[in-house]
């Protein structure tokens, strides 16, 4: 397994381009499903998991072709059974199945399997199906989905951690070749929801009110082939404006929607430093320790728990004492013990890490063990003082498109070292 090595104390300064989010290609890849007409995305990042979901479109019959972020896909002729093999590796392969219901009326796809952010149940999305229509059956780890038709109901897919994105996504794409008009009460509003709206729309969907928590679904018999471009990817964008604020002179991230981005630009913003934003770019102008935060992660647009370890590393080097609540995964703390092993003073009080800000952080060999916790350390090790060696970086291939060498053409002294 490949290792980054991260010499830290280099100042970063200069610009990077965002690429397309990651978070939008996956459900957009899965609505190409929904018609026999071929469709284009463009702007696709080239990312493990990206990859692994043009595999399970090639696996239920999908023609699928890539050029460099260009994917043109035509689903013409496809089965409807997406087995543990292909779906084992990435949760959100759990998206097809609104796309091949809503297609095929009838959809097998295996559980997805757990991770170490925290328990990942699905009973929403299924109820959502049950709602429309549709049998649901579970047996011998797959999820069985079968409906003679489907028909439009009012479905409700706020849970007790809020609204669900993929659930929300999975259930819209069930619902847009259903009969009649389906009302999705508590929907989730992240940008990614309202891009995957805008591709149905243009492949024919009638779907109204994306973006707020009342989506509105008018079915109609068929969707046709469309071309899009993803938005780009708001949390990449974070993540690099975190690493200018840890250890940046000045930064800036091309290429992003600004709004997409509000809640992280003014948590930092809160820890008194300066941001600009122009157009479709934000810089970032730190100016030594950021001061302490108490930061709380809520569903868009409120500030986004795919952010909460970058700004973890973040606030273990800000003066002051932070506190920063999960709201969304509240066991989403795997990066705790291994930025304390950079000598960061973290406690974990339920789903609350407080955090005495340090002087510096020391450099050492630490796991990732998911994207964004893997992501917070490389962050971390930006400053820490000596090499930080960051280990099972698979993780971080899943979700950042060459972090490193944007890392790199930034400044910072970092490596990747090849499994032997
Ligand atoms: C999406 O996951 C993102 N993944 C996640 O990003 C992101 O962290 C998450 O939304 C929240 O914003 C993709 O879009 C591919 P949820 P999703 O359903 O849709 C509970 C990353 O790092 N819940 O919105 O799977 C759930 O347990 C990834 O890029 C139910 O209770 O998340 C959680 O507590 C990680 N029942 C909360 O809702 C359900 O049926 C939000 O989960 C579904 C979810």
């Amino acid at each position: 397994m490949d290792k980054i090595l991260i010499h830290g104390g280099h100042p970063l300064s200069g610009s990077i381009k965002v690429s397309g989010s990651k978070n939008s290609s996956l459900p957009i890849l899965a609505a190409t499903l929904l018609t026999r007409e071929p469709c284009v995305v463009y702007g696709v990042p080239d990312l493990s998991d990206t990859h692994y979901m043009l595999q399970i479109l090639m696996h239920l019959g999908a023609q699928v072709e890539r050029a460099s972020g260009t994917v043109s896909v035509t689903a013409e002729k496809i089965q409807s059974v997406a087995p543990y093999d292909v779906v084992r590796r990435m949760r959100a392969s759990v998206c097809v199945l609104g796309p091949l219901l809503g297609r095929c009326k009838e959809a097998t796809v295996s559980l997805p399997g757990g991770c170490v952010i925290g328990d990942r149940p699905i009973d929403l999305h299924l109820q959502g199906f049950e709602a429309l229509g549709a049998a649901v059956r579970v047996e011998s780890g797959d999820i069985k989905v079968f409906a003679p038709k489907l028909t439009g109901a009012v479905i409700n897919m706020h849970g007790k951690f809020g609204p669900t994105v993929l659930g929300t996504d999975n259930v819209m794409m069930a619902a847009v070749l259903a009969d009649g008009v389906t009302v999705i009460e508590g929907a989730a509003q992240e940008p990614e929801v309202v891009d995957l709206a805008t591709f149905l729309n243009k492949m024919g969907a009638k779907i109204e009110g994306a973006g707020t928590r009342r989506i509105i679904i008018e079915g109609v018999p068929a969707l046709h082939g469309a071309e899009h471009r993803v938005i780009p990817d708001r949390i990449e964008a974070g993540t690099f404006l975190v690493a200018g604020a840890i250890a940046g002179k000045e930064v800036t991230v091309k290429r992003v929607n600004p709004e997409h981005v509000r809640a992280v630009t003014d948590a930092l913003t809160r820890c008194g430093l300066a941001i600009n934003v122009k157009d479709d770019a934000i810089s970032i102008l730190p100016n030594g320790h950021a001061s302490a935060l108490d930061l709380t992660t809520e569903p868009y647009p409120g500030f986004p728990t795919d952010m909460q370890a970058q700004m973890c590393a973040l606030l273990s080097t800000s003066k002051g004492t932070s506190s920063v609540t999960e709201n969304v995964f509240p066991q989403r703390y795997m990066h705790v013990a291994e930025l304390k092993r950079m000598g960061a003073q973290v406690e974990l009080e339920g789903a609350t890490a407080v955090i005495d800000g340090v002087d510096c952080l020391l450099g050492a060999p630490v796991m990732a063990s998911d994207l964004r916790a893997s992501a917070a350390l490389v962050l971390a090790g930006l400053k820490a003082d000596g090499i930080t060696e960051v280990s099972r970086v698979y993780h971080i291939d899943r979700g950042y498109e060459h972090l490193d060498e944007k890392l790199s053409e930034l400044g910072a002294h970092i490596e990747r070292v090849k499994a032997a």
